[in-house]
């Protein structure tokens, strides 16, 4: 839980933000400052349920807040990746569980780590299961997904690790649509 923070992970993560998330983060980009100035013990109950307004994410795009310390990865998928990660055989994931707090004890299939029924929305934990660092995302590695270049983890576009020392798929926190353009994480 804390090794964003032994990894020095804010100053880490923003990096990664701004680099990885270019052109992508219009709302994103309005959050980041206001949320990354408060101070944790003092706004953490604030914090602990924040809405994000994702009417300006485009398919193919992914915006990243930051939600109690650590960014989350939100993420509106095209056909291709859906297509892409529903295929994928469940005997081949190395973490099969679903590691989604809406569905806890579900498998790791494609169903069970989105937002809605569609597929198209992805709500994660952008912290690397291996030691903390920030994934990069928008396709990257060869799972077509996110790569965490600290000991190359690579995942898949659902977010499921495929291939290096991370144990787990990336955690799906506690999310929900609360009209057409809100998440609600917490
Ligand atoms: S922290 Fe991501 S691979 Fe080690």
């Amino acid at each position: 839980m804390s090794h964003a923070e032994e990894h020095e992970g804010t100053r880490r993560d923003f990096l990664y933000y701004a680099t990885a998330g270019a052109g992508a983060v219009t709302a994103g980009a309005a959050i980041w400052p206001l949320v990354d100035q408060m101070n944790p013990s003092a706004d953490v109950q604030a914090l602990s349920s924040i809405r994000v307004d994702v009417s300006g994410v485009e398919v193919g795009s992914q915006l990243t807040v930051k939600w109690l310390g650590k960014p989350v990865f939100i993420r509106r998928r095209t056909a291709d990746e859906i297509e892409a990660a529903r295929a994928v055989d469940l005997e081949q994931l190395i973490d099969k569980t679903s590691e989604n707090a809406n569905k806890p004890g579900s498998d790791a299939s494609d169903q069970n780590r989105t937002l809605d029924d569609a597929g198209e929305w992805l709500v994660m934990i952008g912290v690397c299961t291996h030691l903390g660092c920030v994934p990069i995302g928008n396709g990257a590695g060869e799972f077509g997904g996110w790569f965490c270049p600290c000991h190359g983890s690579h995942y898949d576009q659902a977010g499921r690790i495929r291939k290096g020392p991370a144990p787990e798929n990336l955690h799906v926190p506690v999310a929900e649509f609360v009209d057409e353009t809100t998440i609600k994480l917490g």
